[in-house]
């Protein structure tokens, strides 16, 4: 082999490795579903967190910071076809919650249309995603909420010309303690919560 050969086959080691690396940061359950339609079908909800009242779970514009919410909670992105859109998940607690907040909370973004199909992204399809779920540690800070207990992270979409008009869950376990293998229901607590997200993609 020359030596740009050479060069390739090592780029592409370290890029499998990093790949590899960062499948592994996620926890599995998590962007994996398998055949399961959401996260309680593995894990319990069985933590102090279970009301909506002090349970955030917010869309933003990554722009405006404004909440892509409706009158009718369910939040809505609209994106130009062929052009990046970039939004803001928070998820967590309020200030004013009196138990002890979560520690780490989880999401993704899921078409739940695509669950039965071989595909290997839920996302909606014709849509390109960089981020659909994250697992992350409570203390981001997010002003539009001051003191709130939360973990927050940009996703960035971009409807291609197959993309269609589309309704996704973003599905949300805010968790404490620590999980054992291979075991959902056993030393992780969570409380569960989903949320309709409607996709549009705007024509000229
Ligand atoms: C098929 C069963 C299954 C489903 C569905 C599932 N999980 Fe899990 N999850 C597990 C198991 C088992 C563990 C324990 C860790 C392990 O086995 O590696 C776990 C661990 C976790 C952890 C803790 C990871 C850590 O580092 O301590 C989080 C957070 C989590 N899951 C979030 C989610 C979210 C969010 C969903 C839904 C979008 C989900 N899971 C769906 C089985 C599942």
């Amino acid at each position: 082999m020359g030596r740009s050969s050479w060069v390739a086959v090592s780029v592409l080691a370290t890029i499998s490795i990093l790949v590899t690396l960062t499948a592994q940061a996620y926890p599995p359950g998590v962007g994996i579903l398998a055949k399961n339609r959401s996260c309680v079908s593995c894990h319990p909800n069985n933590g102090p967190w279970a009301d909506e009242a002090h349970t955030i779970i917010d869309i933003l514009d990554a722009t405006t910071k404004q909440s892509l919410e409706g009158a009718d909670g369910v939040f809505v992105i609209e994106v130009s076809r062929g052009q990046t859109r970039t939004v803001q998940t928070v998820i967590g607690r309020s200030r004013e919650d009196t138990v002890k907040p979560p520690q780490r909370n989880a999401w993704l973004y899921i078409d739940t249309t695509q669950l039965a199909t071989s595909s290997l992204s839920k996302f909606a399809p014709g849509w390109e995603v960089n981020l659909p779920m994250s697992c992350r540690v409570v203390g981001d800070e997010v002003s539009a909420f001051e003191g709130a207990h939360l973990t927050s992270l940009p996703m960035t979409i971009l409807p291609t010309g197959a993309a269609r008009d589309a309704e996704l869950e973003l599905q949300a376990l805010l968790t404490a303690g620590e999980s054992v293998k291979n075991k959902a229901a056993e030393g992780l607590i969570s409380n569960y919560f989903v949320r309709k997200v409607r996709l549009k993609v705007i024509d000229p």
